[in-house]
């Protein structure tokens, strides 16, 4: 097995442990291409991260970002988009140009081809550095457990637990979109190296899944266990389910 795992007591020692490691290596490489996730996991290291790249003015001109995940049916500028809310948190604070920030279009006429583009920009720019999430059910982007492991970018129907867990962004469930384009399993294992957080209980199962033996699609978290460069960064909370980590 090749995760590495970094338990650390709570969200914000999480959140600075994660921004110590993108800081690190955006400086090590200036014109990295990094893998972005949503969410609220991800939230307080983008935080971090821009006050580390602001307070040591590291220049960010050459790297390149591309995100995990947009839902389909919503306009970039939607409020509810992945777009808009990579623009507000990430994108605006530290001056990214919109040709060095890739984020799929979930607002197209042909959903199918967008998957086939976007596939086709990550093979094209390859990836060094992917951040990951995680949804309760296991779920890696937007790969709902029982999404093949050798899946490229593609359209996804969500869950209702996964709908559910979003609406807190919407002002009503209703409004939380039922698919969304995501980067497959496979497309997110041809990252060179993957960082993945989670914090709390309610994550605490899908990280356990990591670390036992089988490797199932009905986990797709348990992709990663094939994957050589793996660092899971989590709170106590959420490794509270790990075998002996207990
Ligand atoms: C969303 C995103 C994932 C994210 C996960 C967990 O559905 N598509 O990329 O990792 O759910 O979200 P959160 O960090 O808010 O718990």
């Amino acid at each position: 097995m090749t995760i590495t795992i970094q338990t650390v007591d709570d969200y914000h020692a999480m959140s600075e442990q994660a921004a110590e490691y993108f800081y690190d290596a955006i400086k090590e490489n200036p014109d990295i291409h990094i893998g972005l996730a949503t969410g609220g996991t991800p939230s307080g290291m983008y935080e971090a991260l821009i006050q580390k790249i602001q307070d040591s003015a590291l220049p960010l001109g050459a790297i390149q970002t591309f995100n995990l995940d947009e839902y389909i049916g919503l306009s970039q500028d939607d409020p509810n988009s992945y777009y808009t809310f990579m623009k507000d948190t990430l994108f605006a604070p530290l001056k990214l140009s919109r040709n060095q920030t890739y984020v799929p279009d979930g607002n197209t006429s042909d959903h199918e081809m967008e998957c086939r583009r976007y596939e086709a920009l990550i093979d094209e720019h390859g990836i060094d550095l992917q951040l990951l999430g995680v949804g309760e059910n296991g779920h890696i982007g937007f790969n709902e457990p029982g999404t093949p492991f050798d899946s490229v970018t593609h359209v996804i129907e969500l869950n209702d637990t996964t709908r559910e867990a979003n609406a807190r962004y919407f002002n009503s469930p209703d409004e939380v979109p039922t698919h969304a384009i995501t980067m497959g399993i496979r497309s997110i294992l041809k990252a060179k190296k993957i960082v993945l957080l989670a914090s709390g209980t309610n994550k605490a199962e899908a990280i356990s899944a990591l670390f036992r033996d089988t490797i199932t699609e009905d986990w797709p978290i348990t992709a990663l266990k094939e994957h050589p460069d793996v660092t899971v960064i989590v709170d106590k909370a959420a490794a509270g389910q790990i075998p002996d980590e207990k």
